[in-house]
């Protein structure tokens, strides 16, 4: 079971979905910056969070207006299946171990799984144990490992998620809510 942050109150944290460039990207791009071992592109977010608005959910602390974690992604055809692909999920340092990347992610796979999804991939670092903890507690299987993947010359693991979401991904039957919530949005 994680710690809860101390400086993190959950009651505090609003789940919403990325509007627009104007209302959200500097809040993502300053969380990116802050937070990512690895450079990565205005471009790529923007090829992401535009084509795929509905898949890209923010945590932000009501109280100060911050964006404390994001998750990006997206949703193709890929040979018969369609296929989500996580391509980014970062939580301010300040508020790790809080369960916000763990929300985030359930977000982004509900609305994955009400979009007709039948499988999800991403990739980690075989280093990044806070990362493979989150994502196989949600399901995800280690699919490949890849030589050499990352900039750092880090090798990454290929995680692999089949839909239907597990029904015991939050234990009590709020991810099942959580879809139909999505699918009425
Ligand atoms: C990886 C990351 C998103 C995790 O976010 P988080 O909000 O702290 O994760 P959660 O609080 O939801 O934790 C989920 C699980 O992972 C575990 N965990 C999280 N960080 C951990 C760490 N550094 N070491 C070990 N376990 C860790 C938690 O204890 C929890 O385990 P449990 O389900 O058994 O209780 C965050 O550390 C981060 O932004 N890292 C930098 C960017 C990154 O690596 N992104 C992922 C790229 S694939």
């Amino acid at each position: 079971m994680a710690t809860t942050s101390p400086q993190i109150d959950p009651k505090n944290i609003d789940f919403v979905r990325y509007e627009d460039e104007d209302t959200h990207m500097p809040l993502v791009s300053a969380l990116c910056d802050a937070e990512l071992s690895e450079p990565y592109s205005i471009f790529v977010l923007r090829y992401f969070v535009n084509n795929w608005p509905e898949l890209c959910f923010m945590a932000m602390d009501r109280t100060t207006s911050q964006c404390l974690g994001v998750i990006v992604c997206k949703l193709e055809k890929h040979r018969e299946m369609m296929r989500g692909y996580v391509a980014m999920l970062v939580v301010d340092k300040k508020a790790r171990k809080a369960r916000l990347g763990s929300e985030l992610t359930k977000r982004a796979l509900a609305a994955m799984q009400a979009k007709g999804a039948d499988e999800c991939v991403l990739e980690a670092e075989t280093t990044n144990e806070g990362a493979l903890r989150l994502y196989q507690s949600l399901g995800f299987i280690r699919d490949k490992r890849l030589s050499r993947y990352y900039l750092s010359g880090t090798d990454a693991y290929r995680l692999k998620l089949l839909f239907p979401l597990p029904s015991q991904v939050d234990g009590d039957g709020h991810l099942q809510d959580l879809v139909e919530g999505i699918e009425k949005l």
